[in-house]
């Protein structure tokens, strides 16, 4: 499939954007485990035209992880126009646009999900930021606002219209938030009409490689987009291209390799965010990293008790050391 002139090769994966989760450090991670294109967190426009710390900070993109999509918000777009210039300087591959957020603080103020309720609103602000761009312009969103107003087939074609060059859609609508499943044949409705051109690639519950190749071989889409699948396992990437091309299942790496793997994900965190936050928020990951490990409750006490980065590593080792495959 390609975006634009993007070409990304048959049914890529892409890791989702995540706030906290999909910063730098863990986009390059998925990249060189198998992600054929990442996307930032989202970043707010609004912080972005106030120059504000965090919005700015999540601009950075390092070189290893291209290529890579910004995701941005917003609601003004005045705001969104203007901020497509600094986007520009960051020079992403693509710039992605939220309009799936389902969480209150955002939609209250007619950003992320809100613009499900307004198609035609949608329609304008994008059609406007793809005129006032070079970059290819992509956007991600849910089926509908509620289960009695799913609009995602005319959302996408209006997406199609405003020339957006590839559609993501998460299998939930606003009000599920994260609760029930993904609708994979709502998602499938959109590939499926006459008039739909541009890739469309599904979100929502695809985490296990035999997921991945059921989007493939029965709901025909053009890729997948892998969220919390990939958390503490961005191997989930090359364990789903490894089955979609053999049909075989890979084994999850042993414990040496996952520490190798967390050690290398904590220097470049520390890195990029400094000691103090990269500890914390990794802190919320071990449990995934290290699923299925038997009695390790002890070692999550100490991994998320340790402070510094030094006093982490120290426990990591005495992970690899009792569990030496
Ligand atoms: C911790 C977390 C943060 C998220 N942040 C964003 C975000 O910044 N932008 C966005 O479009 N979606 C965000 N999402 C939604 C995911 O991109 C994705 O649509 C959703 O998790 C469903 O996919 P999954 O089942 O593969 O996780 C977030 C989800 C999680 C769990």
């Amino acid at each position: 499939m390609k975006i634009g002139t993007l070409d990304l090769g048959d049914f890529p994966l892409f890791l989702a954007p995540m706030e906290d989760v999909s910063d730098p450090p863990f986009r390059k991670l998925c990249r060189k485990h198998g992600a054929d294109m990442v996307v930032t967190e989202f970043i707010s426009t609004e912080g972005l035209i106030r120059n504000a710390y965090k919005s700015v900070k999540k601009l950075d993109i390092y070189p290893g992880e291209r290529p890579v999509a910004i995701q941005i918000f917003g609601h003004d777009l005045q705001n969104m126009l203007a901020s497509l210039r600094l986007i520009e300087k960051a020079e992403p591959d693509a710039v992605d646009i939220n309009y799936g957020c389902p969480v209150k603080k955002v939609v209250n103020k007619g950003a992320g999900a809100a613009f499900l309720q307004d198609p035609e609103r949608m329609q304008r602000f994008t059609a406007e930021i793809v005129r006032h761009t070079g970059l290819p312009v992509t956007v991600k969103t849910r089926l509908g606002w509620d289960e009695n107003s799913i609009n995602i087939v005319e959302v996408a074609l209006r997406m199609q219209d405003a020339g957006v060059k590839a559609i993501f859609i998460h299998g939930r609508t606003r009000k599920q938030m994260y609760g029930g499943t993904a609708d994979w044949d709502a998602i499938a409705a959109v590939k499926r009409h006459p008039d739909m051109e541009i890739p469309v690639v599904a979100n929502g519950d695809i985490d296990s490689p035999q997921k991945a190749a059921l989007i493939r071989d029965h709901y025909g889409l053009d890729g997948a987009m892998i969220g919390r699948g990939a958390i503490g396992n961005p191997w989930i990437f090359e364990q789903m291209r490894h089955y979609l091309n053999t049909g075989e299942l890979l084994a999850r790496p042993g414990i040496p390799d996952i520490v190798v793997t967390i050690k290398e994900y904590l220097n470049d965190a520390v890195r990029w965010k400094g000691e103090r936050l990269a500890i914390l928020e990794a802190r919320r990951h071990y449990a995934k990293y290290f699923k299925g490990l038997p009695n390790f409750k002890p070692w999550r006490m100490q991994l998320v008790q340790a402070e510094t980065l030094a006093e982490v590593l120290a426990v990591l080792d005495k992970i690899t050391k009792e569990f030496p495959e």
